[in-house]
């Protein structure tokens, strides 16, 4: 297993672009398999998660082949085998989302159930009630959903949650169905308004996404399409964080102004000077950040995905900072590693008060979600001294190329084997931006 050796204390500076949305293009590759013809999509970021979905698509007999610079062709006009395997699904939770698609076109489906993460139990309840309110016949066993239905039929159905992943793979489903089926309480994401346009453009009929209440006429057939995805929010909060943390002075390219705004207001509060333009944000700050309160909920609240490195840029606040985590039961497993590094936290249920400290010190930390390894990474940039990131493989299933982007922003990380200690690494020189 590799690690990340970071020498932290130097300002960020430069330009960084991001990347295409990993939680996009999760959703918008098992609603291809609804099309028959091939799908073109642009912007596909080299990741974990998108290399393992390209994986669970192939077991489906799909053919799905990743040509240069992020592009991936998709051609679902057969799906030849019905069952996604435990072990890729297992491996990443998206994966269940195949259900849908594969039973309405296929009318039979069997995949495994997802286990739970570091963040939570990570239920699929209202994906598998759904489903029935669409009329199929659901068996679960041995670990597995299996799903029989002729046709598909719409109907009314009610998130007790705005689940997004809940609410992408029920409209996927249902653009197939006999009859209009209507989503209410469904979540607003950027990245469900997203896969409602990509199945308008494969012909489907869908209405009202980024509203509480979506509709979807189901259609007999949908076609392969081209598309192209949406920049990722979530990788541009973090190198916002990463800006502030090492009062440093960052040009983020290829974002979307209003994606950004539920975490801009809030780095503003932190101290930062944040200008957003039409693709673009320069994010400053020359002072230690100030401390703010964070109250994770769905969009357009504040995002669950970048409370845990806001929570490393607090914890050197000026001040007492609370967070509040409504969306997952326990996303704070990072607050132990910043504590390691000097961080003055404590938990209580679903609530960190941070008592910002003037600084951290470097440590060997540990990764246990990819955004947890995300905030661990922005902690140690800011840290006095060396610090070693383990559960690398975490990380890079959402961040793209991030030691290379980071070290061309001037920051003194490395990839190096577990093996290799401390002292005998060379830090890979900065690539001057
Ligand atoms: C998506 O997960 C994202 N993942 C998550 O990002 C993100 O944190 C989450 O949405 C919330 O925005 C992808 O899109 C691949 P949910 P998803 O269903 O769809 C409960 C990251 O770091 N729930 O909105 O799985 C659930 O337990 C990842 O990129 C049920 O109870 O999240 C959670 O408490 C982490 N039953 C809440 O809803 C269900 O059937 C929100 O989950 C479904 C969800």
């Amino acid at each position: 297993m590799d690690k990340l050796v970071v020498t932290g204390g130097t300002r960020l500076e430069g330009t960084v672009s991001m990347s295409g949305s990993k939680n996009g293009c999760l959703a918008i590759m098992a609603a291809a398999l609804l099309g028959k013809g091939e799908t073109v999509l642009y912007n596909v970021p080299s990741i974990r998660d998108v290399h393992t979905m390209v994986e669970v698509l192939r077991s489906l007999g799909v053919r799905c082949d990743y040509e240069d610079n992020g592009l991936l062709r998709i051609d679902a006009t057969e799906i030849e085998c019905t069952e996604a395997p435990y072990e890729l699904v297992r491996r990443m939770r998206a994966s269940f989302c195949v259900l849908g698609p594969v039973l309405a076109r296929k009318g039979y489906a069997k995949v495994a159930m997802p286990g739970g993460c570091d963040i939570g139990a990570r239920p699929v309840d209202f994906h598998i009630k759904g489903i029935q309110t669409l009329g199929a016949h659901l068996v679960m066993d041995h670990g597995f959903v299996e799903a029989e239905c002729e046709r598909l039929r719409g109907g009314q159905i009610y998130l007790n949650f705005p689940s997004a992943g809940a609410t992408q793979h029920l409209m996927t489903a249902a653009a197939l169905a006999d009859g209009v089926t209507t989503i209410y309480n469904a979540a607003m994401e950027p990245e469900v308004v997203e896969v409602a346009k990509f199945l308008n453009k494969m012909g489907a009929r869908v209405e009202g996404a980024g509203t509480s209440t979506i509709r979807v006429e189901g259609v007999r057939e949908l076609r392969g399409t081209e598309f192209e995805l949406l920049p990722d929010r979530m990788e541009a909060g973090t190198f916002a964080v990463a800006a502030v943390i090492t009062q440093g002075d960052v040009r983020i390219e290829n974002i979307r102004p209003t994606d950004v705004k539920p975490f801009v207001l809030k780095l503003i509060e932190a101290g930062a000077v944040v200008d957003v333009y039409d693709n673009y944000m320069r994010v400053r700050c020359n002072s230690r950040p100030l401390a703010t309160d964070i109250v994770t909920m769905p969009h357009p609240g504040f995002p669950t995905d970048l409370q845990q490195p806001f929570g490393a840029m607090l914890s050197i606040a000026e001040g007492t900072s609370v967070i509040t985590e409504n969306v997952y039961e326990r996303r704070f497993k990072y607050v132990s590693e910043l504590i390691r590094m000097g961080a003055d936290i404590k938990v209580e249920g679903r609530t960190a008060i941070i008592n910002g400290v003037p600084k951290l010190t470097g440590a060997q930390v540990a990764a246990t979600d990819l955004r947890a390894g995300a905030a661990l990474v922005c902690a140690a940039l800011a840290a006095e001294g060396e610090s070693e990131v383990l559960g690398v493989e975490h990380i890079e299933r959402g961040y793209e190329n991030l030691v290379e982007k980071l070290q061309a922003l001037g920051a003194n990380i490395a990839r190096v084997s577990e093996e290799q200690s401390l002292t005998d690494c060379e830090l890979a020189a900065p690539v001057s931006s």
